[in-house]
């Protein structure tokens, strides 16, 4: 029904929101402002004991500071109570004291040609019902015997018979005085291309009506019931009142049980919706013979926040899922997940019920995994992330993926969730490789030694950046000469230590003070990385001077790692960009810089190079995505 415009403002003029939401609501009256129609509290729409929930009868709007539900009156009504918007807009009009408009002769005519078209379907739902009943239906009874499907399951689900015959339905139809075009319009009989009389479109078919929300029969899918059918199911083609795409199977009595605490479940087929209603979970719902659509997900939401997938356990159920994944993110959001129980190979809910029993179905859709778990498993599943390039590419590709989602909080969470996973990842190929048995890195390992205890492996990442600086710091105190090469590098240094900086400062400006002389007797005390007072001495200049390259050139990784995870946590929820990629590629460079050949056999830091660089690899993963709190 289309409404005059003002008709809309009028209503939400007339009735404060707060009235239509207070029935729902206890508002917590210290927090809320009466007078100034300001109010608040415990949010209907999620799990809270504060009062974030607000409205204001000002703006006749409502939001949740929680979960961020918000809308108007209407928008209120069919979320919190289920309404469609028509039923919103009369019961509001009827509390505003308004008339409902007349509705326009066009719509009114439309209207009436949907009243028609229902009749023809009533009528052919009713006169398939009573086919199952004759003597040409014996072989359909027994199909459905043979399924398990007894008198009680199908009189819920009113399954009848169309009998193998051209015109049985539209004659039927005719005699309760049904014109051919309507017949043909309903989808119940289909006029041949070249003329002539219609034909029943279903024929020698197990019927099942398919009802909207409001329990109108809007059409109706047929099961062949020889396996060599050409086309195992048959459906009501488009009509007036059959959008594939806008419906559910089995909506009204899902909703109805999802109403009583049931989940609602999205199977595939209209016999899963069946056994899975007469196992116990009746909240289930099945798309009309194609792939769930945007609508479909939307009109799910409007019944539950988190509708179960369960998907066949075969390669098109697994493909139904990736599209899925796609199709949900852009829309997925507080109150509009979605979770996924994949089927044993081979398996529908339908299978799996009758082998293993409700039970077994109960126990899978307890274990559903949320939409994150899905694509966290498309997007790694059997690959090897033991590159910074293949580590990037998957950073890349989950960026992508969570810039998709609209809402910013939710879309946080993906990028913790995700970072736990990849930490989790990461960590596990690391220590495979590891323990790879022709890795040289862990020769002595290997040969049966315990591994050589290392300077700084000990230490948590965070500390070798300072030990690493103190160790660059007492080079430059011991071989002064030293410090105008490395001049630039040094002043970026900036220790955090104050007798550090000290030192760093009088170094530099070849002065001394007392802070400097007291940063430099701390180094002089602690073995850095193996590079005590009398190892430096006696080393040559040159490679001296390596050593301090070296020791600057893997800071500078570890602090581009480290500012590196400020933005990529930025980044991850924001606009994709090269940036990420790019940075860390900058990293694997420096990184490999650090590593290079050239100092092999120099000081004594060389000979733990492999380690060290071990230990730096683990910080660089370690940092851009840091080990994240467990749950
Ligand atoms: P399935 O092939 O998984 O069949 O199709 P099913 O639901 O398990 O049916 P049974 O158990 O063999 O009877 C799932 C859904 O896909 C649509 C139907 O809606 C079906 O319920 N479909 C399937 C069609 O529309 N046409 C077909 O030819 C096959
Ligand atoms: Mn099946």
């Amino acid at each position: 029904m289309s409404l005059p415009p003002g008709f809309l403002d009028e209503i939400r003029n007339r009735v404060p929101i707060s009235r239509v939401i207070g029935k729902k609501v206890v508002w917590d009256l210290r927090k809320s402002n009466q007078a100034r129609g300001d109010w608040w509290a415990p949010c209907p729409f999620h799990q809270e004991k504060s009062a974030s929930f607000h409205c204001d009868d000002g703006k006749g709007y409502y939001y949740c500071f929680g979960c961020h539900a918000k809308g108007d009156a209407i928008k209120f009504l069919r979320e919190a109570d289920g309404m469609e918007f028509i039923e919103a807009v009369k019961l509001l009009a009827a509390e505003a004291g308004l008339q409902m408009p007349e509705p326009d002769p066009r719509a009114r005519e439309r209207t009436d040609r949907r009243t028609r078209l229902l009749d023809v379907t009533e009528a052919a739902c009713r006169w398939f019902r009573l086919q199952l009943q004759t003597g040409a239906a014996a072989e359909a009874r027994d199909y459905l015997l043979r399924r398990g499907l007894d008198r009680a399951a199908e009189d819920r689900f009113e399954v009848g018979f169309a009998p193998d015959s051209r015109t049985a339905l539209t004659q039927a139809l005719r005699d309760k005085g049904f014109d051919e075009s309507l017949i043909v319009e309903s989808g119940m009989a289909a006029k041949p291309d070249g003329g002539g009389a219609a034909y029943d479109r279903f024929r020698g078919r197990i019927i099942f009506p398919i009802r909207d929300g409001q329990g109108r029969c809007i059409g109706f899918g047929g099961r062949a019931m020889d396996p060599n059918a050409r086309a195992k199911y048959l459906n009501s083609p488009e009509t007036p009142l059959f959008d594939k795409g806008r419906n559910l199977y089995n909506l009204g009595p899902a909703r109805a049980a999802v109403a009583k605490g049931q989940r609602l479940v999205v199977a595939e087929g209209y016999m899963d919706v069946i056994a899975l209603s007469r196992a116990g979970f009746e909240g289930a719902v099945a798309p009309l013979g194609t792939a769930i659509t945007e609508d479909q997900l939307r009109l799910m939401w409007r019944v539950s926040p988190e509708p179960v997938i369960a998907l066949d356990g075969d390669a098109a159920g697994q493909r139904a899922a990736q599209r899925l994944i796609d199709l949900a993110l852009p829309l997925t959001g507080p109150g509009q997940a979605l979770r996924f129980v994949i089927l044993p190979v081979g398996q529908d809910p339908d299978d799996l019920i009758k082998a293993a029993g409700p039970g077994a179905m109960g126990a899978l859709l307890d274990g559903a995994r949320p939409l994150v778990d899905l694509l966290w498993a498309r997007e790694t599943e059997g690959q090897v992330f033991d590159s910074p390039e293949r580590k990037a590419a998957l950073d890349k590709r989950l960026q992508d993926a969570v810039a998709k989602i609209p809402d910013e909080l939710t879309r946080t969470h993906y990028t913790e969730e995700l970072r736990r996973k990849r930490w989790d990842l990461f960590g596990s190929q690391s220590r495979q490789i590891e323990r790879r048995p022709t890795d040289r890195k862990f020769s002595r390992r290997d040969r049966g030694q315990a591994p050589r205890p290392v300077p700084g492996a000990t230490v948590p990442p965070q500390a070798t950046a300072a030990l690493l600086e103190g160790a660059s710091l007492l080079i430059c105190a011991l071989r002064p000469e030293l410090i105008a090469r490395a001049e630039t590098r040094l002043e970026r240094l900036a220790p955090q230590d104050p007798d550090r900086a000290a030192l760093l400062f009088d170094l530099l400006s070849h002065s001394e003070s007392p802070a400097g002389r007291r940063g430099l007797e701390t180094l002089r005390r602690d073995a850095h990385l193996g590079l005590t007072p009398a190892v430096i001495g006696s080393q040559d200049d040159e490679t001296a001077l390596a050593t301090l390259d070296n020791l600057l050139d893997r800071l500078e990784a570890q602090r581009a790692a480290g500012a590196e995870l400020a933005r990529a946590e930025a980044e991850i929820q924001g606009e994709a960009d090269e940036g990420l990629t790019w940075r860390m590629q900058q990293i694997a460079r420096a990184r490999h810089r650090a590593e290079r050949p050239e100092l092999e056999g120099g000081a004594d830091l060389n000979e733990d190079r492999e380690a060290l660089s071990a230990q730096l690899s683990q910080f660089v993963d370690g940092q851009i995505w840091r080990k994240p709190p467990r749950r």
